[in-house]
C-alpha cells in the first residue's frame, strides 16, 4: 500500500509563532509550499520569491494555511487572509485572535473549517474544553485568560515585587514590545488581549446566537495608580477572571476591566474578589496559566487549566487543530492521499 502523501500547508506570519510552526510541521514531514511575511511571500523562512500581494497564487493544492499574524487593525487584516482560504475550500488554522473577535458572525459559516484552540489559552485547547461542556444547562463560565495578568498577580502574591514581576514579564516576552511600566502594561493587556478573548469565548458558547460579541462593544475601564498600589496589598485575594453569568449585572467591587449586558447573560471582566464568588478557588493558578470553568450549578463544576501562552504549546494546538481538520478530510488531501 502507497504511504499517504504529507500534507501540504501555508503559513502566514513567520515571527515567534510563525517560525516555530515551520518547524514543528517540517518535522512532521509536512511540505510548507509557501511562507507569507509583511514584504513577501517566501519559499522558507529567508528566501523571498514573489510579493505578498500574490499570495493566492499559491493556494493551489495547500491543505490548510496557518495563520500567525500580529492584531495591527482590529483583526480585519487577518479576517480577510481566512475568508480568501475558506471561500477556496482551504481550512485555516489561526491563533490571531482580532478577526475572530470583531467579525465572528461573518465567520460563522465557515467555523467547521477553522481551527481556533489557538486564539485562547495558548496550548491549553480551553476553548474546545468549553464547547464540549456547555449547553442550555449552563449557569456561569468563569475564564482566566490572560497569562500576563494572573502571572503579575501570583507572583506579587507570592512575595516578588510588583516591579520585579513587570521585569520578568517584558523579559520573557508576555508584554507587548514597546510597552511599559506597570499601568501601561495592565491597562493594554484588559484593552485588547483579554477584550478580544472575551468575545471569542461568548460567542463560541452559543448562548446568544443572534447577538454576537465584538471586542469593540466592551469598555475597559483603566485602572489608576492609586489602584495599583491597591491590587499590590490585595494581590493574595484577587485574580483577572472573566465571568459569564445569567442575569443582571450585580454589584461588586472589581477593579478596572469591563461590564456588558448581551442579552440575559452578564459578562465582566477585571481583578475580581476571590471571596465573591465560591468557584474562584478552583481559578488561584500559578504563573503563565490559563484556565476555565464551565458551572452547571449543584456540584457540577467542570475545570480546564493549562500553559497560556509561548510559542512552544501555541503551535501545538495549532497542529492539532490542523489534524482534527485534516482528518474531516478536504477535498485536496484526500485526493492526494
Ligand atoms: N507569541 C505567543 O505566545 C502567542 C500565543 C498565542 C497567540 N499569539 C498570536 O499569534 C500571532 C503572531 O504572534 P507572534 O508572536 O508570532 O508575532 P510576531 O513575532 O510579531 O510575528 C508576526 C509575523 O507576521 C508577519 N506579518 C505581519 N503582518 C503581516 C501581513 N499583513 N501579512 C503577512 N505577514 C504579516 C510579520 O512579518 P515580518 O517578519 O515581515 O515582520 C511576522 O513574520 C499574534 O496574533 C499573537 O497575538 C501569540
Amino acid at each position: 500500500m502507497r504511504a499517504p502523501k504529507p500534507p501540504h500547508v501555508g503559513i502566514i506570519g513567520a515571527g515567534n509563532i510563525g517560525a516555530e510552526l515551520y518547524r514543528k510541521v517540517l518535522n512532521l514531514g509536512w511540505e510548507v509550499t509557501f511562507v507569507a511575511k509583511s514584504d513577501g511571500i517566501y519559499k522558507n523562512l529567508t528566501n523571498k520569491i514573489d510579493r505578498l500581494e500574490n499570495y493566492l497564487n499559491y493556494a493551489s493544492g495547500l491543505d490548510v494555511t496557518f495563520l500567525a499574524i500580529p492584531t495591527l487593525d482590529d483583526g480585519t487584516a487577518a479576517y480577510e487572509y481566512l475568508l480568501s482560504f475558506l471561500k477556496l475550500d482551504i481550512p485555516v488554522v489561526t491563533c490571531e485572535k482580532g478577526s475572530l473577535s470583531s467579525h465572528f458572525a461573518e465567520l460563522e459559516p465557515y467555523r467547521h473549517r477553522i481551527g481556533y484552540s489557538a486564539t485562547v489559552g495558548g496550548g491549553t485547547r480551553l476553548l474546545r474544553y468549553m464547547e464540549g461542556h456547555v449547553g442550555p444547562w449552563t449557569q456561569e463560565i468563569h475564564g482566566v485568560i490572560n497569562g500576563t495578568l494572573n502571572y503579575l498577580l501570583s507572583e506579587v502574591a507570592a512575595g516578588k515585587p510588583m516591579g520585579a514581576a513587570i521585569a520578568d514579564v517584558q523579559r520573557l516576552g508576555y508584554a507587548e514590545p514597546g510597552v511599559n511600566g506597570v499601568l501601561e502594561i495592565i491597562n493594554q493587556e484588559a484593552k485588547e488581549d483579554v477584550v478580544m478573548k472575551t468575545a471569542i469565548l461568548f460567542n463560541l458558547s452559543n448562548f446568544e446566537r443572534e447577538r454576537r460579541l465584538k471586542a469593540s462593544d466592551m469598555k475597559v475601564r483603566e485602572i489608576t495608580d492609586a489602584e495599583v498600589d491597591l491590587l499590590i496589598r490585595e494581590a493574595g485575594k484577587r485574580r483577572f477572571i472573566v465571568s459569564i453569568t445569567r442575569g443582571a449585572p450585580q454589584r461588586d467591587d472589581t477593579i478596572g476591566g469591563f461590564r456588558h449586558q448581551v442579552g440575559e447573560w452578564n459578562i465582566r471582566g477585571g481583578f475580581q474578589a476571590l471571596e465573591s464568588n465560591p468557584l474562584f478557588s478552583q481559578l488561584v493558578l500559578p504563573g503563565i496559566v490559563n484556565g476555565v470553568i464551565v458551572y452547571e450549578g449543584g456540584e457540577n463544576t467542570y475545570r480546564a487549566t493549562g500553559p497560556g501562552a509561548g510559542a512552544v504549546p501555541t503551535t501545538s494546538a495549532m497542529v492539532k487543530d490542523a489534524l482534527r481538520l485534516l482528518a474531516s478530510a478536504s477535498p485536496a488531501h484526500a485526493q492526494r492521499s
